[in-house]
Formats: structure tokens, sequence, C-alpha cells
């Protein structure tokens, strides 16, 4: 799948949003962590498995940033009907922080739809793996409206746009770089457990973008230098 040329919103938190949700009746929740010979949760949809292979091989190789790799997963009547992704940073994803999760990949089976599922488990991640410092990234692209709603409705904020840049040192991959970072109004309402959101757009983060890979700039953004070399995990 060619994702060049697509735009992609990075929305950020620090901890949850202000109010709570809960699961309907008739579902439960789990966190599934992998295990050796555990690739990816049991009864995921054929359809879903690839995402996670590849993030099994990594973490069982210790490629990830840290050991908190997962998946919070929902069942209805034993069925799995939902999973979200807990996923530390690796080289794909250079403008995350070593500490930083990203709730990446979320599914919600058709039949479970528009029933507070996505949004119920988003506000779970941060609430269960927040610590001081730790920002949590949801990535979605721009055309994604029911994704977009997840994330605003958890009250993450969008903090920046970018997208998909081939990576030439390290083909065949990619890496999601941020393109410009936005303005964030309510930055310093965010403390209550040590990271400000403001600081995302802080000097000591613009040196982590800069140090991103290179993204294509129109001539007329011409404000920031050119990044001198990529940062891996
Ligand atoms: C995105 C996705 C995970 C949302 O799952 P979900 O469990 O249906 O989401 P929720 O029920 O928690 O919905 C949260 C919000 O989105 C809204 N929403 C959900 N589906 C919507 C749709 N199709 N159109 C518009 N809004 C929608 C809900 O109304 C709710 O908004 P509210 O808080 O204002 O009421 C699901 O649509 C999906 O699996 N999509 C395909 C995979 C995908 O695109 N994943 C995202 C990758 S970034």
């Amino acid at each position: 799948m060619d994702r060049a040329g697509r735009v992609y919103l990075f929305y950020a938190t620090a901890e949850p949003g202000q109010q709570l949700w809960g699961l309907a009746s008739g579902y439960s929740m789990e966190f599934w962590t992998p295990k050796r010979l555990r690739i990816w949760p049991a009864g995921l949809p054929a359809g879903e498995r690839k995402h996670f292979a590849l993030r099994w091989v990594l973490h069982t190789l210790h490629l990830f940033s840290h050991r908190h790799y997962g998946a919070l997963i929902v069942r209805h009547r034993g069925k799995l009907v939902h999973y979200a992704g807990v996923r530390p940073k690796y080289w794909r994803f250079p403008f995350m922080a070593p500490a930083d999760i990203q709730i990446g990949d979320t599914w919600t089976d058709p039949e479970h739809r528009g029933k507070g599922i996505a949004r119920y488990v988003v506000q779970e991640i941060v609430k269960t793996f927040g610590m001081p410092g730790r920002r949590f990234w949801y990535v979605v692209e721009a055309t994604n409206t029911p994704s977009i709603k997840v994330t605003e409705s958890t009250g993450m904020t969008m903090v920046a746009k970018g997208g998909w840049t081939r990576s030439p040192n390290l083909w065949p991959s990619s890496s999601l770089s941020i393109h410009e970072l936005c303005a964030v109004p309510d930055a310093n309402s965010m403390t209550r457990n040590g990271t400000r959101l403001s600081e995302i757009a802080a000097p000591e983060f613009r040196a982590r973008l800069d140090n991103a890979r290179p993204v294509q700039r129109q001539p007329h953004e011409n404000h920031r230098p050119p990044p001198p070399s990529s940062v891996g995990s």
C-alpha cells in the first residue's frame, strides 16, 4: 500500500481526559501481552494478524524502546471485537521519545462500532500506562473521521501534521515524520502527572524533530534547518 502523499494527524496527551467512559454490559476487557509462542491474541481475525506479527518480532528481538508492548482487547461473549495496540518507539516513529507509547492499529469489529469501545480503550491505555514524562500518541490519517472522533473524544490534542517518508538508510522501510507543528492552546492545563503538553513544542522536542528523517518541504516552509542525521530507537 503506497501511503506517500497522505496527510496524517498526530494527537498526543500525557494523561486521561476529564470525561470517563465505561463499557456496555456484555463486554469485557483484558490486556494482552506477547510470549515466546504467543504472537497475537486468541480469536484475532486472520486479516488483522499481520499487524501483530511484525511487532512480535520487534519485541522478541528487543528492538522496541521499552517492554510495555501489548494490546488492549475487548471481547463480547468471548468473541474478540476490538483491539488497540500499545506500542513503544522504534525506528519508524522518530518523533516519539523512548518512554512514549503509541496507541496504534485500533480496530473494532464492524458489528460493534459506534458503541464507545474504542474511546473507552484509548482512555484505559492512558490511565494504565501513564507515568511521569511519558506521552501517548495517536496518529491517524486526516480522512479517517471515525478514528479522529475517537481520539478527540478522549481529550487528546492535535499537535502536529505529517506523513510517511521513505528512508534511504532503512530500505525497504519508511518512517512517519512530523512536517508541521500545531499551536497547542490548552498546553499548560495538563500538568497532573508531570508532563506538560506544551513540552511537545519545546526546544528539546524540536531538536528531536530536527534529527528525524528528512521531510520534503515546500520552498516557503523555512522554519526549520535541514536535519543533520537520522534517529533510531
Ligand atoms: C476507528 C474505529 C476503531 C472506531 O471504533 P469504535 O469502537 O466504533 O469507536 P467508538 O464507538 O468509541 O466511537 C468514538 C467516537 O467516534 C464516533 N464514531 C464512531 N464511528 C463513526 C463513524 N463511522 N462516523 C462518524 N463518527 C463515528 C462515535 O460517535 C464517537 O463519537 P462521540 O464521542 O462524539 O459520540 C473503527 O471505526 C474501526 O475499526 N475502523 C477501521 C480501522 C481504523 O480505521 N482504525 C483506526 C486507525 S488510526
